[in-house]
């Protein structure tokens, strides 16, 4: 007989036996127990339907139920679920042929893995390997690339600082953040001359032996920063200058979102690496992805590629990425994504006068952050790093809470809530959305300094 409490209560029974992440365990109890799930809707235990407006984690682009996409997943684990990366699976050929068709076209030669993490594990090992012996990575400190050792030295945000013991991978030096609304440099763009990318060059010349530079072309968890329209040429050219390589992490910036298919193709750069994962498979099942240029495939034709997982092209991956490509293609969800993005930016801005407590809306496409303060004049925020770190209550977390009462579910940070709807939405679930967001700042209007 087992133990009836824990039969009853799935909520006490994931409580008690799996920890929550990134937070103190006491805080952790599941905000909600779903039950089923359709288009851009959650429905919890007791029917209630929560508008996703965040996709999860940025990553269940296509929402929930999407019928293609299960089709297609029955479809592979019915004919095959596993077989080892070194046989050949015309399933690993369409879903090869299908990513060729969408990526950046100078990059030409993938490899597949099973996370954001891993894409970017083995976008560095790729990066070291092919410009040995020059070794550092410049990273940002507003950034996050994933949670094991190696990428989370590249991580600038708390999640690396409270492990850095752990993470203590040589290398990593971090450059400032084009983040405008709090500007490193304490500068206006642009008479700033994006003195944020062009230290780049100063950071190079005396850091020597770099490799790569490391980067999320519009940072997302840590706060949706969109940079100046020259930054992206700028650090390009640096680059150039110095064979550097250049690293775009598009984990949570690619699929669409931004209304591209890659963020970092909206200036017109070109990554020698490229990293992605979470909207490939819309998270139907685990996917990562390192794509990189010919003058990197040329060189692992006789320098041994020192990369491989287990899940490397795993079928349901590729049935999966296969899918979603064909879906995103159907029904033009990159360009639905930049429509509906001047709709999300009005419906947005529309609440800048009216809530004292929004310092800052910042994002593009359907990638928009709206970063709370204290004090407008002061842009004071809220919370720190440290209050997250000790478990203390944050305005964000309120805020969110609130749009959960009311039917919205909302990713946030420490001091901003992350909005990016599925792409599939259209304008009147953006208005459910920022409707709830509208009557939910109240909680932090109320708390801004008077
Ligand atoms: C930009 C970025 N890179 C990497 C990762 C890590 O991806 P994963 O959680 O799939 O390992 C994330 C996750 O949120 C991310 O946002």
């Amino acid at each position: 007989m087992g133990d009836k409490s824990l039969d009853n209560d799935a909520m006490d029974i994931i409580e008690r036996y799996l920890y929550g992440t990134w937070m103190l365990q006491k805080k952790w109890s599941p905000q909600l127990l779903i039950s089923d799930g359709e288009g851009a809707y959650l429905i919890d235990k007791d029917g209630k339907k929560y508008l996703d407006f965040s996709s999860q984690l940025v990553c269940v682009n296509l929402g929930y139920k999407n019928r293609e996409l299960i089709k297609a997943l029955h479809k592979q684990i019915d004919k095959i679920a596993y077989v080892g990366p070194a046989l050949g699976l015309e399933i690993r050929a369409e879903a090869a042929k299908a990513f060729a068709s969408i990526a950046p076209k100078n990059l030409i030669k993938f490899v597949f893995s099973s996370s954001g993490t891993e894409a970017n594990e083995d976008a560095l090992k790729i990066a070291r390997l092919y410009k040995n012996p020059c070794y550092k990575i410049i990273a940002r400190y507003r950034s996050y690339h994933g949670s094991t050792a190696t990428s989370m030295s590249l991580t600038g945000d708390l999640r690396r600082t409270v492990v850095e013991y752990h993470t203590n991978v040589r290398g990593t030096v971090f450059a400032p953040d084009p983040y405008c609304y709090r500007c490193p440099f304490n500068l206006e763009y642009p008479k700033c001359g994006v003195a944020c990318a062009e230290y780049l060059e100063y950071m190079i010349e005396r850091e020597k032996n770099v490799a790569a530079i490391f980067m999320e072309p519009i940072t997302g968890t840590n706060g949706v920063i969109v940079p100046p329209p020259e930054y992206y040429k700028i650090i390009r050219e640096i680059a150039d200058k110095y064979g550097v390589l250049l690293i775009f992490d598009e984990v949570m910036s690619g699929w669409g979102r931004t209304g591209e298919w890659f963020a970092h193709q909206r200036w017109g750069v070109e990554a020698d690496i490229m990293t992605t994962a979470k909207g490939a498979s819309s998270s139907y099942v685990p996917i990562g992805i390192t794509a990189t240029t010919k003058a990197i495939s040329d060189y692992f034709e006789d320098h041994f590629f020192a990369v491989g997982h287990t899940f490397a092209y795993h079928p349901l991956a590729m049935a999966a990425l296969t899918a979603v490509i064909r879906v995103m293609k159907e029904h033009n969800y990159v360009y639905h994504a930049k429509r509906l993005g001047g709709y999300i930016r009005k419906r947005l801005f529309e609440l800048m006068s009216k809530h004292p407590s929004i310092g800052d809306i910042r994002g593009v496409g359907l990638f928009w952050a709206v970063e709370l303060v204290k004090n407008r004049n002061r842009k004071t925020p809220f919370n720190t790093d440290e209050d997250k770190i000790l478990g203390r209550p944050l305005v964000t977390g309120e805020v969110a809470s609130r749009m959960r009462e009311l039917g919205v579910l909302v990713m946030y940070w420490i001091t901003h809530l992350v909005i990016a709807p599925p792409l599939i939405v259209d304008t009147d679930d953006i208005d459910r959305g920022i409707d709830a967001l509208d009557e939910a700042l109240k909680v932090a209007d109320e708390k801004v300094e008077k």
